[in-house]
């Protein structure tokens, strides 16, 4: 299917996004024929850059990203800067008259992206100056791309919603939650509703437990200020990992269109159990990293990280356990967990499903294996099914073994990147893989409920050490179920 032309507009272009994943993107797409040869590029910020200074730029970041790129310079003469206050008139008249002449220049049909790639406080006001100074006003489309995050809590999501809907309609918002752009993410919903083997077992009659790991190594980096006044909770639990929840959860949809897909997830989360008051404590975990240890190497506590409070109270892990209250799935238990400075990056979903009803092995006296279904989401992407089986030799013993996939043994495909997956279904009005306004505020209340409880109380912090598996009270929640985290570490999927 053939791309349609396009002007994007990028704000925050001379940002850290843009640079390490927008334009490595863009150029991937190019590579593969994947844009129209009629498109353009306006990057805007603060900083007084020329066209030539940004193409520099630009070139540099996908030469950063991938060692050769063919074409560089043909794809690079696409981009044209302009240096924007975004609080200003002015600047947005200048911006119009730039992506008029381009959409003459390139033929752009007037189809126009705006994608905002920047701090959130200005997310608002960009997006009333683009129709108030004309911008929005075209013959083709208009669309609104619009990073994390989208407010703070849900009072500020909807105020921050109620302002963009003035100028752009919900089918026009393209809210980006770049987990929705990683394969094995999108593949959560083909292994459920393309094999007839899962969704019988898809409920509470054979699954006793799922488990959503997301690890991270890396510690708060350079977004101390960002992040101290956001945690782990609201960084990932209300974006990426309810998303991966919904998913999960969801009951099939009747086709694969945005608007089926996304009631289904709306349902799933309007089912979630709201945890709140004396509940938080018993169902969510909260943890910050101290120093430690990260591939033999010594790293400092979050208190001591720059432009972090040396008292901290805030959260740089989470565990949660997550109820639904609906036919499928009540009495099962999502967990969930996310943290930085942990001792390994790796996402990946374990579903866990019941014992059968007695083993009648020769190891009779030991609980057999239970199968388990994982979907490796990164770094390596896959299933594996976890299964028991006869050992060799003489007698009836099982053994654990495993059936796998791995996705990089699919000959010739090269896994895009999340964010070029998503630019592409931009591009095409496919808007599936990207949140809806029900989704966000539905994930701001569960979230809220919890970050209530605990704003109030003061925590004693750090409680894990960097380049673990997070604080102890996480374990201590499985277990009080009966069951124990699955050792992310330790279930890899065997690249051919
Ligand atoms: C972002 C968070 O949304 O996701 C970051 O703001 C986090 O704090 C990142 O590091 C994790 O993404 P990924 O793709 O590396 O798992």
């Amino acid at each position: 299917i053939e791309t349609p032309k396009s002007l994007i507009m990028l704000f925050g272009a001379t940002g850290d996004l843009a640079k390490r994943k927008l334009f490595p993107s863009l150029y991937n797409l190019y590579r593969k024929g994947k844009l129209s040869e009629n498109f353009a590029i306006i990057g805007t910020a603060r900083r007084d850059w020329s066209h030539e200074v940004f193409r520099d730029h630009v070139k540099d970041s996908v030469l950063t990203a991938r060692k050769t790129a063919e074409k560089i310079d043909e794809f690079i003469s696409h981009f044209y800067y302009q240096a924007h206050d975004v609080t200003d008139s002015e600047s947005y008249i200048q911006l119009k008259k730039l992506a008029d002449d381009l959409d003459q220049q390139y033929q752009l049909e007037g189809n126009r992206i705006f994608y905002l790639a920047m701090a959130p406080e200005y997310f608002g006001t960009i997006s009333d100056h683009l129709k108030d100074d004309g911008l929005t006003n075209t013959n083709g489309f208009k669309r609104l791309v619009i990073e994390k995050p989208f407010g703070h809590d849900l009072e500020s999501a909807k105020a921050l919603n109620k302002q963009i809907r003035k100028s752009f309609s919900e089918s026009e918002i393209y809210r980006i939650d770049h987990y929705l752009g990683k394969a094995m993410v999108q593949n959560i919903e083909v292994i459920r509703f393309a094999n007839a083997i899962f969704e019988p077992l898809w409920n509470n009659r054979y699954i006793s437990n799922i488990q959503i790991t997301s690890s991270e190594m890396l510690g708060v980096e350079e977004r101390a200020r960002y992040y101290e006044n956001s945690g782990a909770l609201r960084d990932m639990v209300q974006n990426h990992m309810l998303q991966m929840v919904a998913l999960l959860a969801m009951e099939p949809p009747i086709n694969l269109t945005t608007n089926e897909i996304r009631s289904e997830k709306v349902r799933a989360l309007r089912s979630l159990r709201a945890i709140e008051g004396e509940d938080v404590q018993k169902y969510f975990v909260r943890g910050q990293y101290g120093a430690g240890n990260i591939q033999g190497e010594k790293v400092v506590g979050y208190r001591d990280e720059v432009n972090v409070d040396p008292q901290s109270n805030t959260e740089t892990y989470v565990a949660g356990k997550l109820m639904f209250d609906n036919f499928r799935w009540a009495g099962v238990p999502f967990y969930i967990r996310t943290g930085k400075r942990m001792a390994t990056k790796s996402t990946k979903i374990v579903v866990q499903f019941k014992d059968i009803p007695m083993n009648l092995y020769y190891n009779k006296d030991q609980q057999l294996n239970p199968n388990l279904l994982v979907i490796h989401i990164q770094p390596e992407e896959g299933i594996t099914l976890h299964l028991n089986a006869k050992k060799a030799g003489q007698n009836m013993e099982t053994t654990p073994v495993q059936l796998s996939f791995a996705s990089s043994s699919m000959e010739g495909i090269n896994t895009p990147e999340a964010y070029e997956k998503l630019i592409y279904d931009c591009l095409h009005g496919d808007a599936t893989n990207f949140t809806h306004w029900d989704e966000v505020a539905l994930s701001w209340n569960f979230v809220d409920k919890i970050s209530n409880v605990w704003e109030e109380k003061k925590m004693e912090f750090p409680n894990y050490e960097a380049g673990t598996m997070g604080p102890k009270a996480a374990d201590e929640l499985l277990e009080k179920d009966g069951f124990f985290w699955w050792p992310v570490e330790n279930l890899e999927v065997d690249v051919c």
